[in-house]
């Protein structure tokens, strides 16, 4: 998979990309990202990337010009189509869903908005806009990278082990359950014995019921679509029920 990054503030990106699961993923040729600097596509003397918004108001808007000459140039540096997506916060919240959506697709193309948003015909270059979450932060140099990581890790042969990415949280609708390492006594503090008795079984049962107990308890809205055998169904329902209890 390809991922372009286009920010005023490219420098923002090394760091992290460069570094452990995405470091490896690049140098190992799983995934290909380039981050380019939209200052590079402007053409007055202060690369000016931003203007006073029409009609007055706070704030400055981002400008067309230099993103439109971006988008083409950076299109058309590999053969692939990019599914263009802005950082914004008015956009499709991301969730795991979305994330296994686009990590699919061959090549991805983020827009990092800036200062207080984009002129609004930027809009029609973009197949989606994607905000983390409902809080503002400075700009969308932070949710690209959050959504090139999640996207990365998902893409064959990123992760050390295979089954990573698969049995962990939101993988089936559900949280994952509660891990532990050694030592098996911490500070008076016991792993549960099912977990070193070697029963491959009933360990399997038990980290089932802690994930559908911790989803029960902090997230029941996951529980919604979930597949549940009828005795889970009760098992989550009485959960749900004392944490209801609990809070009256
Ligand atoms: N830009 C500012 N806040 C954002 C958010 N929450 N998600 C995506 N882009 C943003």
């Amino acid at each position: 998979m390809r991922i372009d990054i286009i920010s005023v503030l490219p420098e923002m990106f090394g760091p992290v990309l460069d570094t452990s699961i995405l470091g490896r993923a690049q140098a190992s040729g799983v995934i290909e990202i380039a981050v380019h600097d939209l200052r590079d596509w402007t053409d007055d003397r202060h690369r000016t990337t931003d203007d006073y918004p029409f009609g007055g108001g706070p704030g400055m808007v981002m400008k067309p010009e230099p993103v439109y000459r971006a988008l083409d140039a950076v299109t058309a540096l590999s053969d692939a189509e990019p599914f263009v997506v802005l950082t914004s916060p008015q956009g499709r919240r991301l969730d795991q869903a979305l994330v296994r959506e686009l990590a699919a697709r061959p090549r991805l193309l983020i827009l990092c908005g800036r200062y207080e948003g984009f002129d609004e015909r930027i809009l029609a270059r973009a197949d989606l806009e994607v905000s983390i979450g409902d809080y503002v932060l400075t700009g969308g140099e932070l949710p690209a990278l959050v959504l090139t990581d999640a996207v990365s890790r998902l893409q064959p042969g990123a992760l050390g082990c295979s089954d990573s990415a698969t049995d962990e949280s939101f993988s089936e609708g559900l949280l994952e359950y509660p891990q532990y390492t050694r030592p098996a006594i911490f500070r008076g503090m016991e792993v549960p014995p099912v977990l070193v008795s070697g029963d491959h079984a009933r360990i399997a049962a038990w980290r089932r019921r802690e994930s559908l107990r911790r989803t029960a308890e902090r997230r029941p809205d996951l529980l919604v679509g979930a597949a549940l055998s009828p005795e889970e169904s009760e098992f989550v329902n009485g959960v749900v029920q004392k944490e209801n209890a609990d809070r009256d």
